[in-house]
């Protein structure tokens, strides 16, 4: 079969292996990368991946071939945990912070969160789709083309339900393809304050039913964490979301360790975010149970702490990690995947491949996209991140300049040296 555009002369092709599940531990450590490698498109999917000179079969009379020396591919990076929609931003929290304030005592007060919430209730639905669309320009042009995006500043219907159209209208008008995740349960709203299980129930009985019916989101998460939601409650919400058909995540041992890691493990949860306090038994239990391990590295950064997440250990323990933004307004205020990859080395002693595993078979999976994207298997997606690199080890050494050369979603050109065609 001929292909309608072939990539040739690649310095190197980043290819995952997807061995029908996420990989774990030491199978991180793996990946087919291509000397002068070339990808092989067709209809918008990979065709083929090799090394060397491109087989004849593979070129007819309108095969398009560009060649790319002085450049890597790999498969187009996964940003699996991001909190996109949002009103307003909180650089007036700056101050506090760099003054040593705590991010949960921000909250306390009536800030962090509940002042993102604020300005989302105020916000229209053209503000909110306006300020994501110009988020995934960024991302995009950093090499990204899928993206998790969760709800959760709006703590009320009406505006859960904006944020959820808004993820639902730019999955379809952006290159980017979103993953919708519903996260009422990100805060107690102040009109509920101090009674926070009437809250879930509110989420249980209204809020989930009405998400299922309209398909508005494939998942559900919760903040587990001191002052915001016990293990508990989070036990309660996605046991119920769990029966109405939802995947589960869950924000966990992200401050302090107080028991998140269990609830995604006994309802086996398709990951657990955060896990910077992630206790040798909480790892264990994730091991176990292949609770995905979703680490934001960024989040660390920019909450100025130095308590990464334990990657090395986890995978010593057999878990599956993914590397990814958490991009929002408070905790951590960037769309740079790349500069979280270089954390993940920098921060965490993850060696490259282990990296590029993570943001890319590894958070297909984390998103339940693992059968379109996330590596160059024949008949996936052929969404391609091209960096100006000459090896893979340079993008992660290289730090905080954003890299990408080109981008193809889907087989079709939407990134061009620096800018969105
Ligand atoms: O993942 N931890 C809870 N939620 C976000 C922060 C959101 C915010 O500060 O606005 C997080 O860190
Ligand atoms: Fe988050």
């Amino acid at each position: 079969m001929t292909a309608d555009l072939l990539l040739t002369h690649f310095n190197q092709v980043f290819c995952p292996k997807d061995l029908g599940h996420p990989l774990f531990g030491e199978e991180m450590k793996e990946a087919q990368v291509l000397e002068n490698g070339y990808i092989a498109v067709k209809d918008g999917k990979i065709l083929a991946v090799g090394s060397g000179e491109p087989d004849a079969s593979l070129i007819g009379p309108d095969t398009k071939i560009q060649s790319y020396e002085g450049k890597i591919a790999t498969p187009g990076l996964i940003d699996c945990h991001t909190h996109l929609v949002y009103g307003g931003s909180r650089e007036h929290e700056f101050a506090k912070k760099l003054a040593g304030v705590p991010y949960l005592e921000i909250l306390a007060q009536g800030g962090g969160i509940l002042s993102t919430v604020r300005a989302t209730r105020e916000a229209s639905f053209d503000t909110l789709y306006d300020k994501s669309k110009r988020l995934l320009d960024y991302m995009l042009l950093h090499g990204v083309t899928t993206v998790e995006a969760k709800s959760g500043y709006g703590l009320d219907w009406e505006t859960e339900k904006r944020q959820l159209d808004v993820v639902g209208a730019l999955d379809h008008d952006h290159e980017i393809d979103l993953v919708s995740t519903f996260m009422a349960a990100h805060a107690v709203p102040p009109e509920y304050k101090g009674r926070s299980q009437e809250y879930l129930e509110l989420i249980v009985e209204e809020m989930l039913p009405r998400v299922k019916a309209e398909n508005l989101a494939e998942f559900c998460d919760i903040f587990c964490e001191k002052g915001v939601f016990t293990a508990d409650e989070s036990r309660y919400l996605l046991s119920k979301a769990k029966e109405m058909g939802f995947k589960l995540r869950i924000h966990a041992d992200e401050i302090e360790s107080i028991g998140g890691v269990d609830v995604a493990a006994e309802l086996g949860a398709t990951s657990a975010e955060h896990l910077m306090m992630a206790t040798d038994e909480g790892i264990r239990k994730m091991a176990e149970a292949k609770v995905i391990g979703n680490l934001l590295p960024a989040t660390t950064f920019s909450l100025m702490e130095d308590t990464y997440a334990p990657a090395r250990k986890m995978l010593e323990a057999g878990m599956a990690i993914t590397l990814t933004t958490d991009s929002n307004p408070g905790s951590c205020p960037t769309a740079n995947l790349q500069f979280v990859m270089q954390l993940g080395c920098f921060m965490m002693r993850l060696t490259p491949v282990e990296v590029l595993n993570a943001v890319t078979i590894n958070a297909a999976y984390s998103v339940n996209r693992q059968d379109k994207i996330g590596s160059f298997d024949t008949g996936k997606q052929a969404d391609i991140t091209i960096l100006d690199a000459k090896n893979i080890d340079y993008p992660l050494y290289f730090f905080a300049t954003n890299l990408t050369h080109q981008v193809y979603k889907a087989g079709k050109l939407v990134v061009d040296q620096g800018r969105i065609v």
